[in-house]
């Protein structure tokens, strides 16, 4: 058979095909010197390029040279605030001289700042400020993103942001799942009025979302100065009643029980987790629960401990990794800092971490066909300028990705060779 496009030259093909309960060496399943043949979009050959067929390539063949470096699955971002408008370089100024990010955000600051930009903003402005952030994740080999509301916080502002998400999934190469998140904050004007506003996202801006079909999961931010475990519980079962699947804002500044509640309500992630007890990740691990790590937040809000990655691993959990790409906790695209953040202070593995970006982050989102690749699957891929997935955390923070291919077509390409540094 002839294909379209046929990647070659590479030292292994990736494909992701293990599950996450084997170790994770295992489940990258690699092939060495391996091939990927592409017809009308999808995996056509799959193995040791000296396998391929004589007639694999012809006239009309786009050949993909990746010039000995590593191919992969297309890379999932499964936890992002990518929409939103404004920035706040002045408050990481201040945390930076000691302020605490509840400290910033008791006073007004914090969230509420974005959400007052955000609500300013028109969905246009939406639409233009997110997309540099997405070209920014396609060009290191990101085609899908979760993407979540939050900053609009009543009915009219969060309907726009998600809107303003499915006109960017539309209109460019990464597919964007979005996720209601009217309970990241209670509003300033409600904050003497917590049921009220309660009662508007189980009222109108749940429903709303649903009839519209504007988002896929619901998600709270469980948190002392956010959502008690009872308002997040009646907001996520509304949610869970109106089609959208819970995820959860869990544990990240303090224990307040986030993994219990995820596991209690199936939800399809619980998200940071600095903070987990025993019982929590035991929870976790016992109801099928994926943790999405977000250490670029640990990071950047100078916040301690990481998460216990390591433990979660331990424990038999699924791992995702994400980069929580958002003006306040965590302003980076980054996903090898991200990777690097995972090894270095989550105690993952370089093989977990790339899994957290892949095959983990996809059942994150229950996304059945992304993360992997598999004969008859989707085309969807990454040649990476390194030989090994290694280098992605160790060579940290820059970029790898050489060509993203979606559905057979290149639809990123950079000049990166990063070969000198030991690949
Ligand atoms: O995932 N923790 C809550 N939400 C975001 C931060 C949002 C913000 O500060 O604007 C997070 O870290």
């Amino acid at each position: 058979m002839t294909f379209d496009l046929l990647v070659h030259n590479t030292s292994e093909v990736l494909t992701l095909r293990g599950s996450p309960a084997q170790p994770a060496e295992l489940a990258l399943s690699p092939i060495a010197r391996g091939a990927v043949g592409v017809r009308d979009g999808q995996i056509a050959f799959l193995g040791p390029e000296a396998d391929l067929p004589p007639d694999a390539s012809g006239p009309e063949t786009v050949r993909l040279d990746a010039r000995g470096g590593f191919v992969g699955p297309a890379l999932v971002d499964p936890h992002t605030h990518l929409v939103f408008a404004g920035e706040r370089a002045e408050e990481f100024e201040r945390r930076n001289q000691g302020a605490s990010y509840l400290e910033l955000a008791r006073a007004g600051g914090g969230i509420m700042s974005t959400v007052r930009a955000t609500r300013a903003a028109s969905e246009d402005e939406l639409v233009a400020f997110a997309r540099p952030r997405l070209a920014r994740l396609l060009r290191q080999g990101v085609l899908w993103a979760e993407v979540k509301s939050g900053y609009g916080l009543n009915l009219e502002d969060e309907l726009k942001m998600l809107r303003a998400v499915r006109r960017l999934s539309s209109e460019q190469p990464v597919r964007l799942v979005p996720t209601l998140l009217c309970a990241h904050a209670v509003p300033e004007e409600q904050k003497h009025a917590r049921e009220q506003y309660v009662s508007l996202c189980l009222e109108e801006i749940i429903p709303r979302a649903a009839a519209e079909g504007l988002a896929r999961f619901c998600d709270a931010f469980v948190e002392e100065g956010a959502f008690s475990p009872g308002e997040a519980r009646r907001i996520l079962l509304a949610a869970r009643s109106a089609g959208m699947v819970p995820r959860i804002h869990a544990d990240q500044l303090s224990d307040q029980g986030g993994a219990a509640l995820a596991s209690e309500l199936g939800a399809a992630s619980a998200d940071h987790l600095e903070h987990v007890s025993e019982a929590g990740i035991a929870a976790l691990s016992r109801t099928g629960v994926t943790a999405v790590l977000c250490p670029t937040s640990t990071l950047f809000l100078k916040a301690r401990p990481y998460a216990p990655g390591r433990r979660l691993r331990e424990a038999g959990v699924n791992v995702a990794l994400c980069t929580n790409l958002n003006p306040g906790s965590a302003m980076s695209e980054s996903v090898p800092l991200a990777m690097g953040l995972g090894c270095l202070e989550n105690g993952l593995t370089a093989a977990e971490a790339f899994w957290a970006f892949t095959r983990g982050a996809a059942l994150a989102l229950g996304l059945g066909e992304a993360g992997r690749l598999e004969l008859g699957g989707p085309a969807d891929l990454v040649a990476f300028g390194c030989a090994s997935h290694r280098h992605l955390p160790y060579h940290l923070a820059v970029d790898h990705a050489r060509a993203v291919v979606r559905r057979g077509q290149v639809v990123a390409e950079q000049d990166v060779d990063c070969t000198s540094a030991g690949a």
